[in-house]
C-alpha cells in the first residue's frame, strides 16, 4: 500500500465515523426538544395528558395514520390549543417528528 492509499484510508475511514455520529445526534436532538416543548402537553412517552384531552395521546391508530408530512406542518403551524412552532429549523422539526415516530413505534 502506498502512503497516498493509508491517507486515503485514514480519510475514508474519519468520514464514515463522522457520519455515523451525526446519524447518532438526530434522536438525541429530538428527544431535547420533546421533553423541553411537547412532554407537558403530550407525555414523556406521547400518551398524553388527561388535563389537555384525549387528544394529546400521540399513540392511537388516527395519529400513526399521519404522514411524517402532516406531523411536521402540525408542529409548525400548530392545532389550538397547540401552539405553532414556526421558529422551529426544518432539521429540529425533523428531529421531533422522527422522535414522534420513535415513540409510536413506526
Ligand atoms: C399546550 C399543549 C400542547 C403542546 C405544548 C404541544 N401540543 Fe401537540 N397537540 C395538543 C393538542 C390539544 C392537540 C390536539 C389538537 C386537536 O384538537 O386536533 C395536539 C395535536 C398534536 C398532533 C396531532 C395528533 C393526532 O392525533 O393526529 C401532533 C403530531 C402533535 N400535537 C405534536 C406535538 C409536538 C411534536 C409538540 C412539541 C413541538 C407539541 N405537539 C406541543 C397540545 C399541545
Amino acid at each position: 500500500m502506498t502512503r497516498m492509499q493509508q491517507w486515503i484510508g485514514i480519510a475514508a475511514l474519519a468520514l464514515g465515523i463522522g457520519l455515523v455520529t451525526a446519524q447518532a445526534a438526530k434522536p438525541a436532538a429530538g428527544h431535547k426538544l420533546y421533553t423541553a416543548k411537547c412532554a407537558g402537553c403530550h407525555g414523556s412517552s406521547g400518551g398524553g395528558v388527561s388535563f389537555m384531552g384525549p387528544k394529546t395521546n400521540l399513540l392511537t391508530p388516527a395519529a400513526k395514520k399521519k404522514t411524517n408530512a402532516q406531523i411536521a406542518a402540525i408542529i409548525r403551524k400548530g392545532a389550538s390549543p397547540m401552539p405553532a412552532y414556526n421558529s422551529l429549523s426544518p432539521a429540529q422539526i425533523r428531529a421531533l417528528v422522527a422522535y414522534v415516530r420513535a415513540l409510536q413505534h413506526k
